[in-house]
């Protein structure tokens, strides 16, 4: 039917979205503009920040002492923020939007989507709650890892209104779905060990003005040698999956994104490791570990 398949490819829309939202948060992080806006949700107090130190408010000292990068006013740090708030709050338009559509679509016939479209709108706000708790607390790190899962848990929704849209699964052999959920499994504790390791180079690159790169990594601490060693778990589980996958064709190219995606957050962090990070690598790595948790996840879901 037509508006289904309108709605199926707006549903696509929202979670293609998310990813844009997440990369911007990566962005923000790699060109050191988390604080470019001290304030949240205005920014030095106004709504449209201002592009000249001459536009400031006159008590605009009291928002840059909050600072801990910039002690002056910084107009690309502060509008990279600002373009990073604003994808942000353009998400959650496009979900209530989302929501409302689910509301018109499918209330009467099939509650779960419009309980799932809910879910999802309700996981955005307390995100954009948590944001400003991180702006508050400086960048915390229990809040940079609850920021990342409930990341994760925005763009798993989309995937899973999309499966039940429609509906089309495989039957595979028990111990391949359980092979999916313990790389799934090993996966989230992985994200959850590199935000340990991307919250000490924070730390670290904080401590050395942002500069001399090819020190942070010898000044990361065991975290990052079990971050690093985990990743033989994800990689071979990951192999597996591919392998595996290669004789159900609905399944076939989730196993590729899955292989292509482990390739890609390992090569990242290789170079980071080995080329004294490099700043791109650092947004790559990140969209790799959340393509590769979401693939993952829409993997299993097309396993009966
Ligand atoms: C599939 C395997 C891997 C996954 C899923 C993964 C995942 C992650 C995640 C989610 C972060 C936090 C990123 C952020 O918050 O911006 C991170 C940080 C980090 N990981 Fe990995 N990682 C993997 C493998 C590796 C490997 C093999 C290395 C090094 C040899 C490595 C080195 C790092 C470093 C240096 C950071 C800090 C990055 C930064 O400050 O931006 N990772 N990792």
């Amino acid at each position: 039917m037509a508006p289904n398949r309108n709605y199926t490819r707006y549903t696509w829309f929202v979670f293609v979205f998310v990813f844009i939202v997440i990369l911007a948060g990566g962005v923000v992080r790699t060109t050191q503009s988390g604080m470019g806006c001290p304030d949240w949700p205005t920014c030095f107090g106004r709504w449209i920040p201002p592009t000249d130190a001459s536009q400031l408010p006159p008590d605009y000292e009291k928002y840059l002492r909050q600072q801990d990068i910039d002690h002056t006013f910084n107009a690309y740090h502060t509008w990279i923020e600002y373009i990073n708030r604003l994808l942000g709050a353009l998400l959650g338009v496009f979900i209530l939007i989302h929501l409302v559509w689910t509301y018109r679509l499918f209330f009467k016939t099939r509650r779960s989507l419009f309980f799932l479209s809910l879910f999802l709108l309700l996981a955005t706000g307390f995100q954009g709650w948590l944001g400003k708790k991180v702006v508050d607390a400086n960048l915390a790190v229990v809040k940079i890892t609850t920021h990342m899962l409930v990341a994760l848990l925005i763009a798993a929704i989309p995937v899973l209104i999309l499966q039940k849209l429609k509906g089309t699964k495989t039957a595979v052999p028990r111990s391949l779905k359980s092979i999916t959920v313990l790389a799934l499994l090993l996966t989230i504790i992985q994200i959850v060990l590199g935000t340990e390791v991307r919250e000490q180079v924070d730390e670290i690159s904080r401590e050395l003005m942002y500069g001399s790169r090819e020190q942070w990594v010898g000044r990361l601490d065991k975290w990052f040698l079990i971050h690093r060693s985990f990743s033989w778990l994800v990689a071979v589980a990951g192999l597996y999956l591919f392998i595996r996958t290669r004789s159900f064709p609905l399944l076939r190219s989730n196993g590729l994104l899955v292989l292509l995606m482990v390739i890609t957050g390992v090569g990242a962090g290789l170079l980071m490791n080995f080329f004294s990070v490099p700043a791109f690598a650092q947004p790559t790595h990140l969209m790799a570990a959340s393509i590769l948790c979401i693939s993952l996840f829409a993997l299993r879901l097309k396993m009966k």
